[in-house]
């Protein structure tokens, strides 16, 4: 019993996520660690098709994404709802507005994530479903960079809420947008066939319970 006990305080835990994730899963990895002080745990970040390449190599206990890849090996546990944002900078002309068209949100510059990235998939998707082109002007591997840009009025973007928790929406404004934001959730998914260490078991079930208390009301983003 205390060698078992021994082996969940000195384990290992692989996670591999997506770019958006990183603003959130360090908080609950760091609040679940606490309990496991001798517990090494290896955190890779990458876009959703780098994400999706170690998954397919089994390279990691768990993965976190918005869109996952359709593969019946994978189990998915969805714990936390993510909603994509358009957001401006804060003297941009649309915050004055408070029923913005889709239409009309696309004629301003846009500044987009690389092809590969889970965002990138929702918003062309997204656009692709209301029959809408967006007028991108500059293709962006980062979320930071495209806050960045934006608030130096580059253009304007949809980006996920998390990239804007944590203090990070000074300078940007949340726009009323028809059809938004974009409604997803995240993912925790780990490969089926993969064993389970005493210490995996552990986090996935910390997750279940405590993984939607992650995002607290007060840090929503009311969108007017
Ligand atoms: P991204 O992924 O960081 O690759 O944009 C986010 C997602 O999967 O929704």
């Amino acid at each position: 019993r205390l060698d078992k006990l021994k082996g969940v305080q000195t384990g290992e835990l692989s996670l591999a996520v997506v770019t958006t994730a990183q603003y959130f899963i360090p908080h609950l990895v760091g609040e679940f660690s606490e309990q496991f002080p001798e517990l090494n745990i290896t955190f890779k970040v990458g876009n959703r098709a780098q994400t999706i390449e170690r998954s397919v190599a089994d390279e990691d206990d768990f993965y976190v994404f918005s869109h996952p890849p359709e593969d019946p090996d994978l189990e998915l546990i969805d714990f936390l709802p993510n909603r994509l944002l358009a957001i401006a900078p804060e003297r941009h002309p649309l915050t004055q507005q408070t029923a913005i068209s889709l239409a009309e949100f696309s004629r301003y510059p846009f500044l987009m994530r690389e092809a590969g990235s889970g965002t990138e998939h929702a918003v062309s998707d997204f656009l692709a479903e209301h029959q809408i082109t967006a007028n991108v002007r500059m293709t962006i591997e980062s979320n930071e960079a495209i806050k960045h840009a934006v608030i130096s009025g580059l253009g304007v973007s949809i980006l996920s809420e998390h990239t804007l928790s944590y203090g990070g929406l000074s300078g940007l404004s949340v726009l009323s947008v028809e059809h938004l934001p974009i409604q997803t959730q995240w993912y925790l998914v780990r490969r089926k066939s993969r064993p389970m260490s005493p210490i995996a078991e552990r986090f996935l079930s910390y997750v279940k319970q405590q993984g939607s208390q992650l995002f607290t009301s007060d840090q929503q983003f009311v969108v007017s």
